[in-house]
C-alpha cells in the first residue's frame, strides 16, 4: 500500500534530498529553476509518495507560469527513488497529478523532458512556446487538459508575477476540490488506485 499526499512543509527537505539523488548536481542551474525562483509553488499538485513504513519514494512539483497572457502549469521536478524506478510509481504520481490539475480547472501543462517517457501521458512537442535558453525546444512538452487549450498559443514562457502566485497558491490550499490523500493499493505498472479515504474515486 502506498499514499499520495500534497507535499506538507515538513516533507521538504526530504523531497530536495529525493532530488539531489536524482538529478545531475547543479540542477537548480537549470534554465527552467529561473522560472521557478521566488515563485510559489501550487501547493495542491505537489505530491509525495510514500511506502506504508512512511518512506518517501517519489515526488512531484508545479509551478504557475505564463506564455502571454495565458496561464499554464510547469511541471517537474518528478522523481523517484532509484531502489524503485521502473516499477509503475512515477505514471501513478504523473496520472493523481494531472487529474488533480483537471479538477482545480487548470487548462495545459509544459514541461522539459524526455517524449519518449511523457508521450504516453498525453504530452507532445509543443512547436513554437520557447522555454528560457539553453533548452533543447525538442524537449519543451504540453499537455492540453481542457481541449484545443495549446492551439495557437505560441511565445515565450514567462515567470509568473510572485503575487499572483501567492494568490494561486492560496486559493488552492483552500479549494477543498480533491481529497488530500489517495490510497494506492498495490506497486507495480497496473496497480489499481483504491478510493481515497473520503470515498471520492481517484482512478484515471
Ligand atoms: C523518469 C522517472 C520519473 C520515471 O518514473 P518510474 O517510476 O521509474 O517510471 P515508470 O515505472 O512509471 O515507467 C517505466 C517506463 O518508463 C520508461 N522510462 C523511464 N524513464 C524514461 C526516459 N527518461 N525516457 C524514456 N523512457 C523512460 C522505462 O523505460 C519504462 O518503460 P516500459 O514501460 O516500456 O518498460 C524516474 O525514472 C526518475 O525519477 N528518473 C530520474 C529523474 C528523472 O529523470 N526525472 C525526469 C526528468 S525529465
Amino acid at each position: 500500500m502506498f499514499e499520495i499526499c500534497p507535499e506538507a512543509p515538513e516533507d521538504e527537505s526530504e523531497v530536495e534530498a529525493l532530488y539531489d539523488l536524482c538529478f545531475a548536481p547543479g540542477r537548480t542551474a537549470l534554465s527552467s529553476y529561473r522560472l521557478r525562483d521566488g515563485v510559489a509553488r501550487v501547493a495542491d499538485l505537489c505530491l509525495v509518495l510514500r511506502d506504508q513504513g512512511g518512506i518517501l519514494l517519489a515526488a512531484i512539483r508545479f509551478w504557475p507560469v505564463r506564455i502571454g497572457d495565458e496561464r499554464a502549469l510547469l511541471l517537474g521536478p518528478i522523481a523517484v527513488h532509484p531502489t524503485a524506478q521502473g516499477e509503475g510509481l512515477g505514471a501513478i504520481l504523473m496520472r493523481d497529478s494531472l487529474e488533480r490539475a483537471r479538477h482545480l480547472r487548470w487548462s495545459r501543462v509544459l514541461l522539459v523532458g524526455d517524449l519518449p517517457y511523457y508521450q504516453r501521458f498525453g504530452f507532445h512537442k509543443l512547436e513554437s512556446v520557447i522555454m528560457p535558453p539553453p533548452t533543447n525546444p525538442d524537449r519543451v512538452l504540453g499537455l492540453e487538459l481542457r481541449p484545443g487549450a495549446w492551439v495557437d498559443l505560441t511565445g515565450p514562457v514567462l515567470r509568473e508575477d510572485a503575487q499572483t502566485a501567492a494568490g494561486l497558491a492560496e486559493t488552492a490550499t483552500h479549494s477543498h476540490m480533491e481529497p488530500e490523500c489517495t490510497q494506492v493499493a498495490q506497486s507495480g505498472k497496473h496497480a489499481d488506485e483504491s478510493q481515497s479515504a473520503d470515498g471520492s474515486s481517484a482512478d484515471q
